[in-house]
């Protein structure tokens, strides 16, 4: 069955098809949301008790954890960001979109999170089945995104959706994706706030 065949044809087409290695090859020490948006990730991972061995997918030289977890592998694309990234343990540079396939053991996490990047997978079905097997059974998978990216890298489907819509997309990644108990979709900014909004899906892998 594809479990990706509900979305409508050209869904996760990107403007721009190259490898995502090449667009990533310099190391873009940046923040991509502000610092409300940012703290608001990190209150996140604290109200939801992320902690243990962790896993940060998709990557850079910031995890935005308030307080570092015990053990925190990051994943991404480019090897300087990952080396910058001061709350981390382990890195890994792995293309997702080249292989969704997660370069770890079976249950070798207690939680994982994706900060806004989740707009950037063309197999987002196949990687978030694979969360959680790299999960162990209640482990927690947290996606943040706000309401910038870059376009040539997002999906078509992302680029053409509102932030409701957004929240809907990555509720049906984990419920496709199945091995997930039911996500939690949330605007974790208030609706009236200036700078960057914030916006998370969260589920735990089914016991
Ligand atoms: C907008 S940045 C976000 C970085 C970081 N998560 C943060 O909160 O600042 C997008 C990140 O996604 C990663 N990324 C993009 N395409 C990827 C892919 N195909 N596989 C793995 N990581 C990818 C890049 O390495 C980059 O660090």
């Amino acid at each position: 069955m594809d479990r990706a065949a509900a979305f409508p044809p050209g869904f996760f087409d990107r403007a721009d098809p190259s490898p995502d290695s090449a667009f990533y090859s310099w190391p873009r020490l940046v923040t991509h949301i502000d610092g409300d948006a940012i703290a608001a990730v990190g209150a996140l991972y604290e109200e939801l008790a992320i902690s243990g061995r962790v896993l940060d997918l998709m990557s850079s030289w910031v995890s935005h954890f308030a307080q570092a977890p015990e053990h925190l592998t990051v994943l991404g694309m480019n090897a300087v960001e990952l080396a910058q990234n001061r709350q981390a343990r382990a890195a890994v540079v792995h293309d997702l979109n080249r292989s969704p396939a997660l370069p770890f053991a079976a249950e070798s996490f207690d939680a994982a999170v994706c900060c806004v990047s989740v707009d950037y997978l063309v197999h987002p079905i196949e990687v978030f089945t694979d969360v959680a097997r790299v999960l162990r059974p209640g482990g927690l998978f947290a996606c943040t995104f706000s309401n910038r990216c870059f376009p040539t890298r997002a999906i078509r489907g992302w680029l053409e959706s509102t932030d409701a819509q957004h929240l809907a997309i990555v509720a049906e990644y984990f419920r496709r994706s199945g091995g997930w108990d039911e996500p939690v979709a949330d605007r974790r900014t208030p609706p009236d706030h200036r700078g960057d909004p914030l916006f998370a899906v969260w589920a735990r892998r089914s016991a």
